[in-house]
């Protein structure tokens, strides 16, 4: 039986996702009290924890707490699913190869924060989510899958956030199913899905030619 933690800082949407795809999350870890995430976790009979990075003397000793935590799930996979800290050289190395982060834009492209009001700041016309491997380099590791969707004409933040989050909702279970599947092979730094999906190769245009 395969064992995935979640980590959270928030809403926990991501975290529903793989709920809801019957994926099997053994525990939810949350670096902030009283967040949405938990409750949702709880709802499912999921085992919930915070552990509260304010209480701790640097990022370092937050790290080690929390991976001594995860561990005591002996899980197969570590998701990050909205997990808002900056994870340490020594946490990313402890759990490596089987660490997936899921990020709200097309990456490279807008790694960090606020990635929406970037992309509407810098007139993409395609935009998107990543899932991907997690390395030292932040919101830079392998990718395993991606979902664009068009900027469209009078988008605002959270019109473009809402049509991002429907993809992460579909991209971040299929990755983790993949991964559990042991489908995923890193080769030097692109992932390969064995065997294949089918060749899709219709491309998505915006704005449409007339
Ligand atoms: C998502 O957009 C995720 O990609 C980003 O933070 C957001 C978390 O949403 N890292 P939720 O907590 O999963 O609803």
């Amino acid at each position: 039986m395969n064992r995935i933690v979640v980590l959270i800082s928030g809403r926990g949407s991501n975290l529903g996702a793989l709920l809801d795809a019957g994926l099997p999350v053994v525990a939810v870890f949350s670096n902030r009290p009283n967040v949405a995430g938990l409750e949702l976790a709880q709802s499912h009979g999921v085992p919930t924890r915070v552990i509260d990075h304010r209480a701790f003397d640097g990022r370092e000793a937050f790290d080690g707490v929390l991976a001594d935590a995860i561990d005591a799930y002996t899980p197969d996979l570590v998701v990050l699913a909205g997990f808002l800290r900056v994870l340490t050289g020594a946490f990313v190395q402890r759990f490596a190869g089987r660490l997936l982060n899921i990020h709200p834009s097309l990456l490279p492209a807008f790694p960090g924060l606020n990635t929406h009001r970037r992309a509407l700041e810098a007139g993409v016309k395609i935009h998107g989510c990543t899932v991907h491997f997690v390395t030292e380099a932040l919101d830079h590791g392998p990718i395993v899958a991606q979902a664009a969707v068009p900027v469209l004409s009078g988008d605002t933040e959270s019109l473009l956030a809402a049509r991002v989050l429907a993809e992460e909702h579909r991209i971040l279970p299929a990755a983790v199913r993949w991964f559990l599947e042991g489908r995923l092979r890193i080769e030097q730094d692109a992932v390969h899905l064995t065997p294949p999906p089918p060749l899709e190769t219709s491309p998505l245009l915006n704005p449409m030619p007339a």
